[in-house]
């Protein structure tokens, strides 16, 4: 009996490695820097060390952003002929691949490479149908720290398998990569990752606008308000390692300064990676302050990991929360509208309940303390209303602590 039954915790612990992630990646949401929404697939050796260095002189580093992934375009068109492994494009990356890794783990930041889970990727470079294991070890043997796994060329296979085999590849690899899935939420990814990746697209590409949509006629790129739509209902499956991702950020890509600050916070209400893809080495001083706000951060990076929700909207303006560590929570009143508008809230007679994760806001029980985190001061308490006007397109965000 005794012997039955330990076979049976043996088989079940086997069962469970085998199909598991590593364990402990992304507890918090990634942060980081990409590529793909500046520079397509016009990379470089040079642009590599600019960036990984203006990461640690601006601060970024020390603000939370670890992760300097090379998206699409990193390859040459072809791989080896004699091993079929990847080869990095020899004249963008005239020194290789690994002296890059390297250069960029010598700042103290992490390493990160796309690919694609169809037989080419979506700019046409070689994809990884067929080579799951053998790009996993080659990954393995560069030392890089995530991969970001695309969805183009896949030829009607299915998203969980192939997603899955992928998982498994880079585990047997050995080297511990953080996977980010990136199938734009077609396969609906929250319902079946958990154990595959750390984070999963939930959506299709982003664009530097506001509202509406960007039409390239067979596809659309989204705008940030469209995004944060869609994000609603994924809120119970995310959490400490595993992220709903609404794509990478587009702070100072040609917004204005109050939409860039909208976007930056709602993304760290709805706990999402914090990926900027913008040109670090050139960016205002007004982008940097968003990018690096601590206190806004901090929200984003809070260890429960429970992703904030919309509470009520009325007219334009819509009130978000999102319950934090120690009983504090984060409050986000966003005016989607053209003209400013004023908030009148009145702590005492919302209680707020999230029921999902069992957390309620109840300032007739417990007065809170009021920081707004985009003008790091005190603004009262929840004794009195939260009167504010909020410019349009923009945000007051505040934290609640006891
Ligand atoms: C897809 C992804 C983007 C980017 C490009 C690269 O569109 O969603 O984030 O990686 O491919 O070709």
């Amino acid at each position: 009996m005794k012997i039955r039954f330990l076979f049976i915790v043996i088989l079940f612990w086997c069962a469970k490695g085998y199909a598991q992630k590593f364990e402990g990646l992304a507890l918090t949401p990634p942060m980081g820097w990409n590529s793909w929404n500046t520079f397509q697939v016009d990379i470089s050796d040079e642009l590599v060390r600019g960036i990984a260095d203006k990461m640690v002189s601006s601060g970024m580093k020390d603000a939370g952003y670890t992760y300097l992934v090379l998206d699409d375009g990193w390859m040459a068109m072809e791989r080896d002929s004699l091993t079929g492994n990847l080869v990095p494009d020899p004249k963008k990356f005239p020194n290789g691949m690994k002296v890059l890794v390297d250069y960029v783990h010598s700042k103290g930041l992490k390493f990160g490479l796309y690919n694609c889970a169809g037989t080419k990727t979506c700019a046409g470079y070689p994809g990884t149908r067929g080579y799951e294991y053998q790009d996993a070890r080659y990954y393995a043997s560069l030392g890089i720290d995530y991969l970001k796994f695309d969805w183009c060329n896949t030829d009607g296979i299915n998203a969980k398998e192939a997603y899955t085999t992928m998982s498994k590849a880079l585990k047997a690899a050995g080297h511990p990569i953080v996977f980010s899935l990136c199938e734009w939420g077609t396969n609906k990814p929250w319902l079946w990752a958990e154990n595959v990746g750390e984070l999963w697209r939930t959506t299709g590409d982003i664009s530097a606008i506001f509202d509406g949509f960007l039409d390239h006629g067979t596809w659309k790129q989204q705008g940030v308000m469209p995004i944060v739509d869609l994000q609603i209902g994924l809120r119970k499956y995310a959490g400490p390692g595993h992220w709903n991702d609404p794509d990478m950020l587009e702070v100072g890509n040609g917004m204005t300064v109050n939409e860039d600050r909208t976007h930056f916070s709602m993304w760290c209400m709805l706990a999402a990676p914090l990926i900027a893809g913008n040109d670090l080495r050139k960016m205002s001083a007004e982008t940097e302050t968003i990018l690096i706000n601590k206190e806004v951060i901090a929200v984003n990076q809070d260890k429960l990991g429970i992703e904030g929700f919309k509470y009520k909207d009325k007219d334009s303006l819509e009130v978000w929360v999102k319950p934090l560590d120690k009983d504090n929570w984060a409050a986000c009143f966003l005016n989607r509208s053209q003209a400013p508008v004023k908030v009148n809230f009145n702590w005492k007679e919302e209680i707020i309940n999230d029921t999902l994760f069992k957390k309620t806001l109840n300032a007739n029980q417990q007065t809170y303390k009021i920081r707004n985190l985009w003008s790091h001061s005190m603004q009262g308490d929840t004794q009195k209303p939260l009167v504010a006007l909020v410019p349009s397109h923009d945000v007051i965000m505040v934290r609640l602590s006891k």
